[in-house]
């Protein structure tokens, strides 16, 4: 029967391409004629990852989207389908993590039997699993032991992560969008606001405050670790920044974890703490990879000519994306010790009826 929209007969396993996808298993061991049972699951699982992989793109891609718009009402449909993608992404991303563990049902000498027959392929070239890791932010110039990219990456590969490299990041966007948190307004929300005297002069009102009151809240060799000057780095200095998250951006943050249950805070939260889940995923997933590793090869080389597993340690360490955000939470107090917001303020972070 033909469909009424389309005029085509439809059939599930032409909709799918299903002669393609399942006539795209080529074991080389079939080929050789060396026997080596498991190596239609190791195919199988990385093409798994694959699709997987195109699906979170095509998630990303349309949340980036979004934010490239110069303004995005917190309150809008825009900001509910943001929210709702990246916890997709999310449950995507716990699906990969569990996906190890059927990989890891092949054992040391299964992947033997095959393993010579890939060099000097190797998941490093994942083109997909790049350009993710691009789009949300890290770029080359920040990644462990570039030398690998060069040699084991094709040259339009290359070429393709340097151009997504040219558009705004996920990171990018999303510190941008945090900037332009509308709350500091000093005449229109913080006029009455009470500045402890001993507070730094020159500072907002809300800030000098917080800042007085965090570090009277430090105790033992908490007040030398985190000195005055690292709060100020975190949350003042806009040039020459250690940290790659904009001062206004480590506010607006901060600001929206402390104050998360008044109502237009909390679409905010939940967007940053879908970011952060994310950011752990890939690392829980980073992690979960180095043990199968270790458990494979041992401390061999990978196929793709890397220290194998020490390499994959120094990238797990150096590539997350988000951590900065993670760390504000150094910069927390409790709620009873928090200034307590203008009702000018207040007003505004609710609901109006
Ligand atoms: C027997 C199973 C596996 C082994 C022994 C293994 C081994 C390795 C090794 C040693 C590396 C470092 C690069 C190299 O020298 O080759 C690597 C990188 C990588 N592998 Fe695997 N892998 C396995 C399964 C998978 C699977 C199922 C995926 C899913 C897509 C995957 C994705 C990756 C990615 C994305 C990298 C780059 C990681 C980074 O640079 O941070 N691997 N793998």
């Amino acid at each position: 029967m033909k469909n009424s929209y389309t005029g085509r007969e439809q059939y599930y396993g032409d909709y799918l391409a299903l002669d393609k996808i399942l006539d795209a298993q080529f074991p080389e061991s079939d080929a050789k004629g060396v026997e080596a049972h498991d190596e239609m699951l190791f195919i199988i699982i990385h093409q798994a990852y694959e699709l997987w992989f195109k699906q979170i793109s095509h998630d990303m891609v349309s949340i980036i989207d979004i934010f490239k718009n110069d303004t995005i009402n917190d309150n809008s449909e825009a900001m509910q389908v943001v929210t709702h993608r990246l916890g997709r992404v999310v449950e995507i991303w716990k699906l990969l993590v569990a996906q190890v563990d059927i990989l890891d049902t092949m054992t040391p000498m299964d992947f033997l039997d095959f393993r010579e027959l890939l060099t000097p392929a190797s998941g490093f070239q994942s083109y997909q699993f790049r350009l993710l890791e691009t789009k949300l932010g890290l770029k080359m110039e920040h990644r462990y032991e570039q030398k690998y990219y060069q040699k084991q990456l094709r040259e339009e590969h290359i070429h393709g992560i340097e151009d997504s490299e040219k558009e705004p990041s996920f990171f990018e966007l999303l510190d941008a969008w945090l900037s332009r948190m509308p709350f500091w307004d000093e005449q229109k929300y913080w006029s009455d606001f009470k500045v402890p005297e001993v507070a730094k002069a020159g500072l907002h009102p809300f800030w000098a405050t917080y800042r007085h009151t965090f570090h009277a809240g430090l105790q033992g060799s908490e007040v030398e670790e985190i000195s005055m000057n690292a709060f100020d780095e975190m949350f003042f200095t806009s040039a020459e920044r250690p940290v790659r998250l904009s001062a206004e951006a480590s506010q607006a943050a901060l600001f929206i974890n402390l104050y998360r249950e008044y109502p237009m805070l909390q679409q905010p939260y939940r967007l940053l703490s879908l970011v952060l889940e994310l950011d752990q995923l890939m690392a829980t997933w980073r992690y979960k990879h180095i043990i199968m590793v270790r458990r494979m090869i041992g401390m061999r080389a990978g196929t793709g000519g890397s220290s194998g597993a020490k390499y994959l340690q120094g990238a797990m360490e150096k590539h997350q994306i988000f951590a900065e955000i993670a760390g504000l939470a150094t910069y927390l107090m409790p709620r009873t010790k928090l200034p307590k917001l203008t009702a000018a303020l207040a007003k505004d972070l609710s609901f109006h009826i």
